[in-house]
């Protein structure tokens, strides 16, 4: 069976200043089916190319966004990206069956410590919950969603705990 292809996109406000994300993306990106889309990198002025994306899009199975959870949510430039490139009779709507099928894995990391994700924990809140609009949007488009794979308590993470998170994410990768 040939592998899937998994489109990695890649949303951080400041890539240049990312420790965490950054070496999460340098793991993944060694796997061969990744193909990595660095969304500021690319669009640092916000003017998303649609047609460019929802091409790589319809030339991938696994559909992976990544980035570090702002605000309880995402960064503003994949909200953009959804905002655009997420279009009717594309994703959704009259023939807008374009990702159905496909696989949608979110992977996120946290200042908060993992024990502050949980009901009565500091943020009250699992980052399932708090990401239920990423969940809604692939049950909308029909995408498969899996669980998300995180990394909490960035500041706390010595170099050693950031390599072993690394190699769990190339391997969650590796076996979607
Ligand atoms: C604008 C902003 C908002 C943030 N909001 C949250 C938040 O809601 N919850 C949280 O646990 N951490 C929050 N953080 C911390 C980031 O998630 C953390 O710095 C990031 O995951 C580290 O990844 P990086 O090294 O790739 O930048 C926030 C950071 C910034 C800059």
């Amino acid at each position: 069976m040939s592998q899937s292809r998994i489109l990695l996109i890649y949303a951080h406000r400041d890539p240049a200043a990312s420790r965490v994300n950054r070496a999460l993306l340098t793991a993944a990106a060694t796997l061969p089916n990744v193909t990595v889309n660095e969304l500021m990198t690319r669009y640092s002025d916000f003017r998303i190319d649609v047609a460019h994306e929802q091409r790589l899009l319809l030339d991938h199975d696994v559909i992976v966004l990544q980035f570090p959870c702002y605000w309880y949510s995402t960064p503003a430039i994949l909200k953009e990206w959804q905002d655009a490139v997420l279009s009717y009779g594309f994703a959704y709507g009259p023939g807008g069956d374009k990702l159905r099928g496909k696989v949608l894995m979110v992977a996120t990391t946290t200042g908060g410590p993992v024990d502050a994700y949980q009901a009565g924990g500091f943020n009250q809140y699992t980052m399932s919950e708090l990401l239920r609009p990423l969940q809604a949007t692939a049950n909308l488009t029909g995408m498969s969603y899996q669980p998300i794979f995180s990394v909490h308590g960035v500041r706390m993470l010595d170099d050693a705990a950031l390599d072993h998170a690394a190699t769990a994410y190339r391997a969650r990768l590796a076996a979607v």
